[in-house]
């Protein structure tokens, strides 16, 4: 059976600690959508690393990864992430996997990236610039090139078409960098990546299944930056909720058995878009500081809000969420007061739904107010040693969602995770 990790929110929820913490109990670990927008953090023998195309189960001896034919892949950025990987003692040569027909992120998906995002302007996505949407287009636009494509003696010529018709767009875009630099960067890491061990992905985990074995999915960015579902346009390329697993693994839905979804305590969202709850004053800048709210792939400031359990419902109702883990409680041990998001108002109307174009609506959080448990919980193991206020946050949201938390994360630590036992 296969298991799903999937971030709940905007993304950043701390979905790589989570599945570095449970990696021992699988077998595989398989990345199924997303790119090198990803960042996932994790703390390996208390020193930091932030994984971006690498599934978050290569520091587990025992652990296979694979990279996933959903997935976009830079081959540069994956380089330098093997490289990192490496200096950590790990040898990535042995459980890495990448899946043949995963499509590659060239030189020019990211001049392209670029140019697009110049010229929507003040519309602009806040894309993270890694050549994802161009990518994604190539593939469905059936263009693209995969992993799969570089045994494959035509492999240049069929380049050269692609950055011709690459060229012509970013001439009509008026982009004109000079991308010859990130080109040799590019070769160079294809002839790196033949070292790899390049499977028919498909077949690979369904034979794993077939075995017996544990498989865990692992997702990049949030539900809410879901193409179909997220917060249109303001949303990343690819499926990034449970039934991406399918899409992106090629595992058929009754395969899968937990979906985990991670959220924040609070909320963050980076780049554009709607975000109903966000902050913009003194209590959103002290959840920045505490937090730490900065991203792990660009470094932007992350916009910060309260939980917003509208969001949150419609995110466990599209992935069938089956588990919560709630990350960065610790992050709220300071605060007098906290609120929940439990319903919006919009044209006057309160509504328990995600408005269709949330970024044209005027959007009002209807929130309700929870005092702050005022305690340092960043030590703490269990959960009956939890403050009883910090209890009663979660009890709520565990009863408004109807879906449990299984787990607090109370620091970025590996050994910082409290299951909850309280069936209540
Ligand atoms: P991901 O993209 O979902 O893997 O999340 P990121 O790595 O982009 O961002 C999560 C950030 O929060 C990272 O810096 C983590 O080290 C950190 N983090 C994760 N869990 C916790 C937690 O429970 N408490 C605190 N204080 N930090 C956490
Ligand atoms: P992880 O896996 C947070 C956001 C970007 C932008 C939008 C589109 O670390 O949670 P893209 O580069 O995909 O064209 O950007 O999506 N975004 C993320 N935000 N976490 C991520 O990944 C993200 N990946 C993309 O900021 O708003
Ligand atoms: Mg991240």
């Amino acid at each position: 059976m296969v298991d799903v990790i999937l971030g709940l929110q905007w993304g950043d929820e701390g979905k790589g600690k989570i599945v570095d913490y449970f990696a021992p109990r699988y077998d595989l670990i398989a990345r199924f959508q997303g790119g090198p927008n990803a960042g996932h953090t994790l703390y390996v023998n208390d020193k930091k690393i932030v994984l971006h195309q690498i599934p978050s189960g290569i520091f587990h001896e025992k652990t296979m990864n694979l990279i996933g034919n959903g997935v976009v892949l830079d081959p540069v950025t994956l380089k330098r992430e093997c490289e990192s990987v490496a200096s950590f003692g790990v040898d990535y040569r042995k459980n890495l996997y990448i899946s043949q027909r995963t499509h590659l992120i060239l030189p020019t998906h990211r001049a392209l990236d670029k140019a697009s995002e110049m010229s929507k302007g003040q519309e602009k996505i806040g894309s993270t610039l890694k050549g994802i949407g161009p990518a994604y287009m190539d593939k469905t636009g059936r263009n693209g090139l995969r992993v799969g494509d570089l045994l494959d003696k035509s492999f240049t010529t069929q380049y050269i078409k692609l950055r011709l018709k690459h060229q012509k767009l970013l001439d009509s875009l008026n982009f004109h960098e000079d991308i010859s630099e990130w080109e040799e960067e590019f070769f160079e890491a294809l002839e790196f990546m033949r070292q790899f061990k390049i499977v028919n992905g498909e077949y690979f985990v369904n034979d794993r299944i077939a075995e017996g074995k544990k498989v865990l999915a692992e997702g990049a960015q949030g539900s809410m930056l879901d193409v179909d579902f997220g917060t249109f346009p303001f949303v990343t390329s690819s499926n990034t909720i449970s039934a991406g697993v399918c899409t992106g693994l090629g595992v058929a839905p009754q395969k899968i058995r937990d979906v985990i979804g991670v959220s924040k305590a609070y909320c963050t969202r980076v780049g554009s878009g709607p975000f109903p709850t966000e902050l913009e004053d003194a209590t959103g800048e002290e959840l920045r500081r505490v937090g730490n709210e900065f991203g792990a792939t660009t470094g932007r400031p992350r916009r910060c809000g309260w939980i917003d359990g509208v969001a949150l419902k419609f995110a466990c109702m599209i992935n069938g969420v089956t588990k919560i883990v709630m990350t960065k409680a610790d992050v709220l041990d300071t605060f007098g007061e906290l609120k929940i998001c439990t319903a919006y108002k919009v044209n006057g109307e309160t509504t328990n739904e995600i408005p269709f174009q949330m970024n044209k609506v005027k959007i009002e959080p209807q929130l309700q107010s929870f005092e702050g448990w005022k305690t340092d919980i960043t030590a703490l193991k269990k959960y009956d040693q939890l403050p009883g206020k910090m209890c009663e946050y979660v009890q709520f949201i565990n009863k408004y969602l109807g879906v449990r938390i299984a787990y607090i994360s109370n620091g970025p630590g590996r050994d910082q995770l409290i299951e909850n036992l309280d069936k209540g």
